[in-house]
């Protein structure tokens, strides 16, 4: 029997797209846990399958959020169930794929470390100061995943998918380029949860270079990651004024920007950079070379 069978759910913390999380207790060591249910198709539960969530999940955790621990959820344990008690309903719209999870009889059960909770309880709640530390802590996980590592984390990019944690830490370090910065934490840190959609930026670059050899421009998505942080902190898509805000920025009207709205300031400090060639290095740097927060 699977030793993930002995957690016992304390209460569900949330709902996905695809799966449930609960709040988990393993009683060998009394300590919590965040256990995701999702239903897995059987060819994929093939780790010689680089396509599987399986082996994309067990690729990120080795390959990123093991080895930078402080920022990323970590993944301890997983198993594979057969007729598992969780049901998941594809819609009619659903592609076959997804007709598949929900007739498979497998559920794929990962335990997590947990997080406090996700940055859209918080982002209008914390200090603009708390709020612009985790903007920075967010840029430079985007930066040690996409420059470093060259992975994609398609879901990043909602507030609901990056979480955080609470901290008696004054200073958290983070290195750039070969140099050690402490950024102040007003309590907080970042911590990138659901991580579990990836591609290789390789496997991507050489699946347009197929699909359009005359392509040139294949910077496109790839540099849509800095757009990330106002996606993920700033809610201006429930928010007319903050809307209007946003567009002043992308057309570089800034003196049409509200300045009083929490972290703007750091935000159009990124948005002078054309985001959508700039090596995002450079941008980090110069934050943190030059931004007080
Ligand atoms: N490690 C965790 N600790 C605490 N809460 C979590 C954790 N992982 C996920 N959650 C909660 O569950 C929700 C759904 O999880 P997520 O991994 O985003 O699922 P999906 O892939 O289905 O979107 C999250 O938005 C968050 O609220
Ligand atoms: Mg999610």
């Amino acid at each position: 029997m699977s030793k993930l069978n002995n957690y016992k759910i304390i209460k569900e913390l949330g709902k996905g797209g695809y799966g449930v999380v609960y709040l988990v207790n393993n009683p060998d060591n009394e300590k919590n846990y965040a256990m995701k249910i999702e239903k897995i198709r059987e060819e994929d539960i093939d780790l010689d399958n680089k396509f599987s969530p399986l082996t994309k999940e067990l690729k990120f955790n080795i390959k990123v959020a093991k080895k930078y621990p402080n920022f990323f959820m970590r993944l301890l344990d997983y198993d594979i169930v057969k007729d598992c008690d969780y049901k998941w309903k594809a819609t009619e719209k659903d592609n076959e794929i997804n007709k598949e999870l929900e007739k498979s009889p497998y559920c794929f059960r990962k335990i997590y470390t947990l997080v406090d909770g996700v940055v859209c309880n918080i982002r209008n709640k914390i200090s603009a100061k708390a709020l612009k530390s985790l903007i920075i802590q967010f840029i430079y996980t985007i930066y040690i995943m996409y420059s470093i590592e060259k992975i994609i984390v398609i879901d990043i990019a909602s507030c609901d998918n990056v979480g955080f944690i609470k901290t008696n830490k004054k200073y958290i370090s983070i290195n750039v380029n070969n140099k050690t910065y402490q950024i102040p934490t007003y309590g907080y840190l970042i911590q990138i949860i659901d991580y579990g959609y990836i591609s290789d930026i390789e496997d991507i670059e050489k699946n347009i270079k197929e699909y359009n050899p005359k392509s040139s421009d294949i910077s496109g998505y790839k540099f849509i990651h800095i757009d990330h942080v106002s996606e993920t902190f700033f809610d201006y898509y429930d928010n007319k004024d903050m809307f209007e805000n946003i567009a002043n920025i992308f057309d570089k009207n800034f003196e049409k920007v509200d300045l009083d709205i929490p972290g703007m300031d750091l935000l159009m400090e990124i948005y002078k950079f054309d985001t959508k060639n700039e090596n995002i290095e450079k941008i980090l740097t110069y934050l943190l070379e030059n931004f007080n927060f």
